[in-house]
C-alpha cells in the first residue's frame, strides 16, 4: 500500500515523530511518502491508500498549515484510512483539565474543517528550550516548573512515549490492511 505521512512542526518535534512513524510503516512492507504540508498543497491525496497527519498545539491551536490541508482535502480523507497525530505537552500529564483541553482543540479542530479523522492519537510532545526564544523559553519555563517542580528548566525534554507510539501505528497499519 501507498501511505501519506505529512507533518506540521515549530520546534522540529513533530517532524521527528512523522519521519520515525514513516519509518515504522515502511517496515511493514508499504510504501511511504513523507512531506511537511506547506509542500504538499497541491498533492493529489487520491493517489495513496491511506494517510497519517501530524500536527504539534502551540497556543491552543493546531498548527495553520494542517487546516488549510484537512479543509482543502477534506472529502478525500474522509474516504480513506487516516491517522492523526496531535501532539502537545498536555498529553504529556494526566490532568483532567489540559485532557478537555485537547478535546475541545480537536473538536474546533473538526468542524473547522469538516475532516473527522479516522483515528487520533494524543502524543506527548517535547521541552525544547534549546530551540525557544526569550519570549518562548519564559511561557514554557513557567507552564513546565508549574508541572513538575525538580524539572531542569534549561536542559531539552522528550516526553514521547516512543513504544506506545509504535503500538498505535502497528495497530492502525493492521487495521487498514484487513
Ligand atoms: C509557544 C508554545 C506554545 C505551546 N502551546 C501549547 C498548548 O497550548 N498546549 C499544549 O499542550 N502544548 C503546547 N506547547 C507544547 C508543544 O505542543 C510541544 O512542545 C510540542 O512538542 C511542539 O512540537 P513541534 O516542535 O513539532 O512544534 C506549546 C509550546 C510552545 C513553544
Amino acid at each position: 500500500m501507498k501511505i501519506f505521512v505529512a507533518y506540521a512542526t515549530s520546534e522540529g518535534h513533530t517532524r521527528k515523530i512523522a519521519r520515525w512513524a514513516a519509518d515504522r510503516i515502511h517496515e511493514h512492507g508499504h510504501s511511504v511518502e513523507l512531506a511537511p504540508f506547506a509542500d504538499a498543497m497541491g498533492l493529489d491525496v487520491g493517489r495513496f491508500d491511506g494517510a497519517v497527519l501530524a500536527s504539534s498545539i502551540h497556543a491552543g491551536h493546531y498548527q495553520a498549515e494542517l487546516a488549510k490541508f484537512a479543509d482543502k482535502n477534506a472529502s478525500r480523507l474522509g474516504k480513506m484510512p487516516t491517522l492523526f497525530l496531535s501532539v502537545s505537552l498536555a498529553a504529556a500529564g494526566h490532568d483532567a483539565e489540559d485532557w478537555r483541553g485537547l478535546d475541545r482543540i480537536l473538536d474546533d479542530f473538526k468542524s473547522a474543517t469538516n475532516w473527522t479523522p479516522g483515528r487520533v492519537v494524543q502524543v506527548a510532545g517535547a521541552y525544547m528550550p534549546s530551540e525557544y526564544d526569550i519570549f518562548r523559553r519564559f511561557i514554557m519555563r513557567r507552564i513546565i516548573a508549574g508541572k513538575e517542580a525538580d524539572a531542569d528548566l534549561d536542559a531539552d525534554h522528550d516526553y514521547t512515549d516512543w513504544s506506545a507510539l509504535g503500538a498505535e501505528l502497528d495497530s492502525w497499519v493492521a487495521q487498514i490492511i484487513k
